[in-house]
């Protein structure tokens, strides 16, 4: 695989996690160059949502550095000397960054455009007219302009996760970090939020994400990262990775996954 050229926007250096003595993630290393899409793919339990929420400081590594736009998560350097960076610091780097979850988060009580207006006018400041502007245009973007005043409740899981995802593009992140986001999903409305999923990619969207849709990481990645253990265990171009994995442990999971998308 060729390497785009510049520093990439999300760079990942020998990362490890622990939860008491249990080591999580084991020294992961990962480039993220701006406009790429990187799927994560990897058995339950292999640390791929630990290093998501890593990423975007809701876990605090125990060992490595990550790098979002140029800047250290979590960290600063003062002196020659790494300290942490104050709530409110972490905070700011995590408005940057747009995460998608399994289970969609919406806010309940909130109709589908008070959802997607609350950060940027909250957070940001936006003015309430140019949110509300913004709101419709990312609502009619994930195929939801008729349902700007529904609340959660009155949505399919489809179409929750599209609100999800328009939530997340309000805040105008850098980065798009997606968690199994079709994995809670009955299966006939997987498709529609990998269509809104692909033309974010196509849109030039920089997004990591973690997903059992091998069919998507094949013909959406630029890099697919196949983790297991806590550990890298291959990673390049889906053609590699996906079409012709080296390593058995990729080669079995994939068998299975192809054994359980058909079953
Ligand atoms: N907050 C936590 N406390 C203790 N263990 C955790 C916590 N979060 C995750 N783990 C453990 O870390 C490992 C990796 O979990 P996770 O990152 O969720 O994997 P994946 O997303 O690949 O299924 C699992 O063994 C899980 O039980
Ligand atoms: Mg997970």
């Amino acid at each position: 695989m060729s390497e785009p050229p510049g520093t990439p926007l999300v760079k990942a250096r020998n990362v490890h996690k622990n939860f008491g003595h249990v080591e999580v993630l084991k020294g992961i290393d990962l480039d993220v160059h701006a406009g790429q899409v990187v799927c994560l793919l990897g058995p339950s339990g292999s640390g791929k949502t630990t290093f998501l929420r890593c990423i975007n400081s809701l876990e605090r590594i125990d060992a490595g550095r990550i790098w979002v736009d140029g800047d250290l998560v979590g960290l600063a350097e003062r002196g020659g000397r790494l300290h942490r960076l104050k709530d409110t610091e972490i905070a700011r780097q995590r408005r940057d960054i747009g995460m998608v979850f399994q289970r969609f988060n919406l806010f309940p009580h909130l109709s589908a455009l008070e959802n997607v207006v609350e950060a940027p006018i909250r957070v940001r400041g936006v003015p309430k007219a140019e949110a509300h502007r913004r709101a419709h245009d990312l609502l009619e973007r994930v195929g939801l302009a008729d349902r700007a005043q529904n609340y959660p409740a009155q949505l399919s899981g489809g179409q929750q996760q599209r609100v999800a995802i328009a939530r997340a593009l309000a805040m105008q992140p850098k980065l798009m970090l997606f968690d199994e986001p079709t994995s809670a999903l009955d299966p006939e409305l997987v498709g529609e939020v990998l269509a809104v999923m692909r033309e974010l990619a196509a849109d030039g969207t920089t997004m990591v994400v973690v997903t059992h849709e091998v069919a998507f990481a094949r013909d959406v990645a630029d890099q697919v990262v196949f983790m297991d253990g806590g550990v890298v265990v291959e990673h390049g171009a889906p053609a590699d990775v996906i079409g012709n994995p080296r390593e058995e442990r990729t080669r079995t999971f994939l068998a299975r996954m192809l054994h359980e998308g058909s079953a």
